[in-house]
């Protein structure tokens, strides 16, 4: 039995029923109208079954027209009924843990079988740059997308941020936009400021939680928390400032990743999991809303490749409950456990010893880049079967 994992945790009005959060896992798996199949429904109906005090559904996004995954879940009027009907499977199972939908744009990172668009010139040609009203429209469709989560039953938004994604791109030094978008700190926030006005707008609910996830660290030139438009050098000052912006615009909690879309801490690198714990902490320590932290995977049951001779304090149970009692975050966050095993934070939060863990072997990401129905390509025999073909195919 986990005591501090298990505390409840308020997030605006409302409250989460323990410190696990199920992040975003996107898996590929919609209709052709972007609406939830058999398959998403029984994703997530497991993941309301494992417990976790958030689940964050996937990255939805906001435009078909612009888009990473072929079959990505879309959040607009054709899709809306289907939705609610997803929220409402998720609390019959299980009425405890929120709901968040990641509402996303996905810009520069959307496939070639789409519009491929993004915030400043890209060195492909075929890449679109978005003019001025085309940015506003898109401020618009994030509106009605937050008005039709609300109206669906879930609990809030993430109003996605990071890996690269349209908005993440927005704040990065390197948006030299030469509207009013781009340039200043105070220019490349205003397509956060004005969009969450209208969200709240559109929404008019002080007990819909707002959020944001955010890479507080892009390893590339002029990428977020670098010093400026040409070095990579690590400067958190902006990630901390829109880390406080955010708070001060009256959202609710930060959810903290880092890098590229996807980019995952790899078994030869767990080095990659102390780097997001003290990003994490190093925005901790500037604000006081509720702060998620990302990557705990790797950790699994101490079988893992950290510099530690005892396996149970290099343990995921260790860290999460050493960085939620030293108060590094509030919300440990796992992405690939999740897939690995739905009903991983019930197990851990009950000291239950039969967690599947996961192998980190990189399958359900294979899957996603292949284009194929993402899901844990080594607990589930669908899925490991689909891989086997797909990389036979490639
Ligand atoms: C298959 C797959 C799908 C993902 N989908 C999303 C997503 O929709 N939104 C998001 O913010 N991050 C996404 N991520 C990143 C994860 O949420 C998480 O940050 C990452 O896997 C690292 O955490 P972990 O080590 O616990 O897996 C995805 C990662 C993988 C492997
Ligand atoms: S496919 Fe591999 S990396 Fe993905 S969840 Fe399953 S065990 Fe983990």
């Amino acid at each position: 039995m986990s005591a501090i994992l298990s505390q409840p945790i308020d997030i605006g009005e409302r409250t989460a029923p323990n410190r696990i959060v199920y992040q975003a896992m996107e898996a590929n798996d919609a209709d052709e109208l972007g609406r939830p199949s058999d398959k998403t429904f029984r994703r997530y109906t497991s993941f309301a079954e494992g417990g976790p005090g958030i689940i964050f559904l996937e990255a939805i996004t906001v435009s078909h027209e612009s888009r990473g995954r072929m079959n990505q879940l879309r959040i607009n009027p054709e899709t809306e009924e289907s939705l609610r009907e997803l929220v409402a499977a998720m609390k019959e199972t299980n009425p405890e843990p929120l709901i968040l939908f990641q509402i996303t744009h996905d810009g520069r990172q959307s496939g070639s079988f789409s519009r491929v668009v993004s915030v400043y010139p890209a060195d492909d040609p075929a890449v679109e740059t978005l003019t001025t009203d085309e940015l506003e429209a898109i401020g618009d469709q994030f509106a009605a997308a937050a008005a039709i989560t609300r109206s669906v039953g879930a609990d809030g938004i993430d109003f996605k941020h990071c890996h690269a994604y349209l908005c993440c791109e927005m704040l990065r030094p390197a948006n030299r936009r030469d509207d009013r978008f781009g340039g200043s700190f105070e220019n490349r926030t205003r397509f956060f400021r004005e969009t969450l006005d209208k969200i709240k707008g559109a929404v008019d609910d002080p007990s819909f939680i707002l959020g944001c996830r955010t890479s507080s660290y892009e390893p590339e030139p002029g990428g977020c928390g670098t010093a400026g438009p040409d070095t990579d050098r690590e400067d958190l000052a902006e990630s901390v400032a829109f880390a406080r912006l955010m708070e001060e615009s009256g959202m609710h909690y930060i959810n903290i990743s880092a890098g590229r879309p996807l980019s995952v801490p790899t078994r030869d690198a767990p080095e990659a999991v102390l780097h997001h714990f003290r990003l994490t902490e190093e925005i901790k320590k500037n604000v006081s809303m509720p702060v998620m932290g990302t990557a705990y995977s790797l950790l699994r049951d101490g079988d893992n490749k950290m510099q530690e001779p005892d396996p149970q304090k290099k343990s995921l149970r260790y860290w999460a409950e050493k960085n939620v009692r030293e108060e590094h975050v509030d919300m440990v966050g796992v992405g690939r456990q999740s897939f690995a095993d739905p009903l991983f934070a019930k197990k851990l939060l009950s000291g239950a010893d039969d967690i599947n863990y996961c192998t980190l072997c990189n399958g359900c990401f294979k899957l996603l880049y292949y284009q194929k129905v993402g899901g844990c390509a080594v607990y589930d025999d669908f899925y490991r079967a689909l891989l086997k073909e797909a990389s036979k195919k490639e």
